[in-house]
Protein backbone atom coordinates (compact mmCIF):
# COMPACT_ATOMS: atom_id res chain seq x y z
CA UNK A 1 0.00 0.00 0.00
CA UNK A 2 1.05 3.71 -0.64
CA UNK A 3 -0.37 6.67 -0.12
CA UNK A 4 -1.77 8.54 -2.85
CA UNK A 5 -0.19 11.76 -2.90
CA UNK A 6 3.33 9.58 -2.89
CA UNK A 7 2.65 7.60 -5.84
CA UNK A 8 5.15 9.22 -8.32
CA UNK A 9 4.62 7.33 -11.73
CA UNK A 10 1.78 6.04 -13.77
CA UNK A 11 2.49 3.73 -16.83
CA UNK A 12 0.66 0.86 -19.07
CA UNK A 13 1.66 -1.18 -21.77
CA UNK A 14 -0.14 -0.05 -24.28
CA UNK A 15 -3.20 2.32 -24.76
CA UNK A 16 -6.19 0.27 -24.56
CA UNK A 17 -9.36 0.51 -22.09
CA UNK A 18 -7.73 -1.53 -19.61
CA UNK A 19 -4.73 -0.81 -19.66
CA UNK A 20 -5.55 3.35 -19.79
CA UNK A 21 -8.65 3.95 -19.47
CA UNK A 22 -8.50 5.28 -15.95
CA UNK A 23 -5.24 7.27 -16.00
CA UNK A 24 -6.99 10.72 -15.39
CA UNK A 25 -8.48 9.53 -12.70
CA UNK A 26 -5.86 8.03 -11.39
CA UNK A 27 -3.57 11.44 -12.26
CA UNK A 28 -6.35 13.40 -10.16
CA UNK A 29 -6.06 10.88 -7.26
CA UNK A 30 -2.59 11.05 -7.27
CA UNK A 31 -1.36 14.82 -7.49
CA UNK A 32 2.40 14.13 -7.70
CA UNK A 33 2.07 10.91 -10.17
CA UNK A 34 3.97 12.01 -13.32
CA UNK A 35 2.64 9.52 -16.06
CA UNK A 36 5.20 7.83 -17.96
CA UNK A 37 5.56 5.57 -21.47
CA UNK A 38 8.04 4.75 -23.95
CA UNK A 39 8.41 7.53 -26.16
CA UNK A 40 6.51 6.32 -29.23
CA UNK A 41 3.33 5.80 -26.96
CA UNK A 42 4.08 9.72 -25.10
CA UNK A 43 3.90 10.99 -29.49
CA UNK A 44 0.80 9.40 -30.31
CA UNK A 45 -1.57 8.99 -27.29
CA UNK A 46 -0.28 10.06 -23.93
CA UNK A 47 1.42 13.86 -24.63
CA UNK A 48 -2.40 14.29 -25.89
CA UNK A 49 -4.60 12.29 -23.35
CA UNK A 50 -3.03 12.57 -20.32
CA UNK A 51 -3.92 15.90 -18.17
CA UNK A 52 -0.33 15.95 -17.02
CA UNK A 53 3.02 16.08 -19.24
CA UNK A 54 4.19 12.64 -19.79
CA UNK A 55 7.58 11.73 -19.05
CA UNK A 56 8.84 9.66 -21.93
CA UNK A 57 11.31 6.75 -21.31
CA UNK A 58 13.83 5.28 -22.98
CA UNK A 59 14.35 1.20 -24.04
CA UNK A 60 15.79 -0.18 -21.14
CA UNK A 61 15.75 2.59 -18.54
CA UNK A 62 15.18 2.68 -15.47
CA UNK A 63 13.79 4.40 -13.08
CA UNK A 64 15.09 4.10 -8.74
CA UNK A 65 11.67 3.73 -6.86
CA UNK A 66 13.74 3.41 -3.54
CA UNK A 67 14.54 -0.05 -3.08
CA UNK A 68 13.07 -1.45 -6.13
CA UNK A 69 13.96 -0.81 -9.57
CA UNK A 70 11.71 -0.85 -12.58
CA UNK A 71 12.80 -1.05 -16.40
CA UNK A 72 10.98 0.16 -19.03
CA UNK A 73 11.45 -2.25 -22.25
CA UNK A 74 10.37 -1.10 -25.67
CA UNK A 75 7.88 -4.23 -26.77
CA UNK A 76 6.13 -2.32 -30.01
CA UNK A 77 3.63 -4.79 -31.08
CA UNK A 78 3.97 -7.42 -28.13
CA UNK A 79 1.20 -8.21 -26.87
CA UNK A 80 -0.23 -5.77 -29.41
CA UNK A 81 -0.18 -2.42 -30.40
CA UNK A 82 2.85 -0.01 -31.98
CA UNK A 83 3.14 1.90 -28.41
CA UNK A 84 3.06 -1.50 -26.50
CA UNK A 85 6.47 -1.70 -23.95
CA UNK A 86 6.20 -3.95 -20.68
CA UNK A 87 8.15 -3.40 -17.34
CA UNK A 88 10.52 -5.28 -15.09
CA UNK A 89 11.31 -4.59 -11.63
CA UNK A 90 14.82 -6.03 -11.09
CA UNK A 91 15.14 -6.39 -7.22
CA UNK A 92 11.88 -9.36 -7.20
CA UNK A 93 12.81 -10.34 -10.75
CA UNK A 94 9.25 -9.76 -11.87
CA UNK A 95 7.86 -9.02 -15.33
CA UNK A 96 4.66 -7.69 -15.52
CA UNK A 97 3.67 -9.15 -18.54
CA UNK A 98 0.44 -7.56 -19.79
CA UNK A 99 -1.56 -9.44 -21.99
CA UNK A 100 1.03 -11.98 -22.64
CA UNK A 101 -0.13 -15.19 -20.92
CA UNK A 102 -3.45 -14.11 -20.87
CA UNK A 103 -6.08 -17.10 -19.99
CA UNK A 104 -9.97 -17.47 -19.48
CA UNK A 105 -11.61 -18.28 -16.40
CA UNK A 106 -11.53 -18.18 -12.53
CA UNK A 107 -7.83 -18.56 -11.44
CA UNK A 108 -5.95 -18.66 -8.15
CA UNK A 109 -3.96 -15.59 -7.60
CA UNK A 110 -0.53 -17.20 -8.02
CA UNK A 111 1.01 -20.60 -9.35
CA UNK A 112 3.59 -22.80 -9.89
CA UNK A 113 1.94 -24.61 -12.46
CA UNK A 114 1.90 -24.27 -16.07
CA UNK A 115 0.82 -21.45 -17.32
CA UNK A 116 2.07 -21.84 -21.59
CA UNK A 117 -1.05 -24.49 -22.50
CA UNK A 118 -3.54 -21.64 -21.36
CA UNK A 119 -2.00 -19.05 -23.13
CA UNK A 120 -1.45 -20.99 -26.41
CA UNK A 121 -5.35 -21.98 -25.78
CA UNK A 122 -6.11 -18.33 -25.68
CA UNK A 123 -4.43 -17.26 -28.64
CA UNK A 124 -6.20 -19.54 -31.01
CA UNK A 125 -9.47 -18.86 -29.12
CA UNK A 126 -8.78 -15.12 -29.91
CA UNK A 127 -5.83 -14.59 -31.63
CA UNK A 128 -4.50 -11.16 -30.22
CA UNK A 129 -0.61 -11.47 -31.35
CA UNK A 130 -0.33 -9.37 -34.56
CA UNK A 131 1.69 -11.51 -36.92
CA UNK A 132 4.69 -9.76 -37.30
CA UNK A 133 8.43 -11.23 -37.21
CA UNK A 134 8.96 -8.74 -34.01
CA UNK A 135 7.39 -11.22 -31.49
CA UNK A 136 9.66 -14.23 -31.04
CA UNK A 137 12.10 -12.30 -30.26
CA UNK A 138 11.22 -9.63 -28.34
CA UNK A 139 10.18 -12.99 -26.48
CA UNK A 140 13.25 -14.53 -26.42
CA UNK A 141 14.76 -10.89 -25.19
CA UNK A 142 12.21 -11.27 -22.07
CA UNK A 143 12.94 -14.90 -21.57
CA UNK A 144 16.74 -13.86 -20.96
CA UNK A 145 15.82 -11.48 -18.36
CA UNK A 146 14.92 -14.76 -16.67
CA UNK A 147 11.83 -13.50 -14.54
CA UNK A 148 11.16 -15.40 -11.31
CA UNK A 149 7.89 -13.87 -11.10
CA UNK A 150 5.46 -13.32 -14.06
CA UNK A 151 3.06 -11.04 -13.27
CA UNK A 152 -0.07 -11.73 -15.19
CA UNK A 153 -2.75 -9.09 -16.24
CA UNK A 154 -5.32 -11.34 -17.39
CA UNK A 155 -4.61 -14.79 -14.78
CA UNK A 156 -2.17 -16.05 -12.16
CA UNK A 157 1.17 -14.66 -11.10
CA UNK A 158 3.46 -17.18 -12.09
CA UNK A 159 6.54 -18.28 -9.72
CA UNK A 160 8.93 -20.20 -10.94
CA UNK A 161 10.91 -20.39 -14.29
CA UNK A 162 10.24 -17.49 -15.83
CA UNK A 163 12.37 -17.46 -18.73
CA UNK A 164 11.43 -21.45 -19.59
CA UNK A 165 7.60 -19.99 -19.90
CA UNK A 166 8.56 -17.08 -21.90
CA UNK A 167 10.57 -19.07 -24.30
CA UNK A 168 8.30 -21.64 -24.61
CA UNK A 169 5.53 -19.51 -25.47
CA UNK A 170 8.23 -17.76 -28.39
CA UNK A 171 8.76 -21.22 -29.86
CA UNK A 172 4.60 -21.82 -30.35
CA UNK A 173 4.74 -17.94 -32.23
CA UNK A 174 7.46 -18.83 -34.09
CA UNK A 175 5.62 -22.05 -35.51
CA UNK A 176 2.55 -20.56 -35.60
CA UNK A 177 0.71 -20.28 -38.96
CA UNK A 178 0.38 -16.84 -39.92
FE1 LIG B 1 -4.21 -5.37 -24.60
FE1 LIG C 1 -5.38 -6.63 -21.15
Amino acid sequence: MIALDKLAWTTCSHVEADEAGALNEWLAAAPNATPAHGQVGCNIWLTDMANRAPRALKNDEIIDLGGKKVRWLDTPHVPHNWDAGLIYEETTGTLFSSDLFTQFGACPATTSGDIVDAAIATEKAVPFMPPTPLVAPTMRRLAALKPRTIALMHGPSFQGDGGAALGALAGYYESRPN
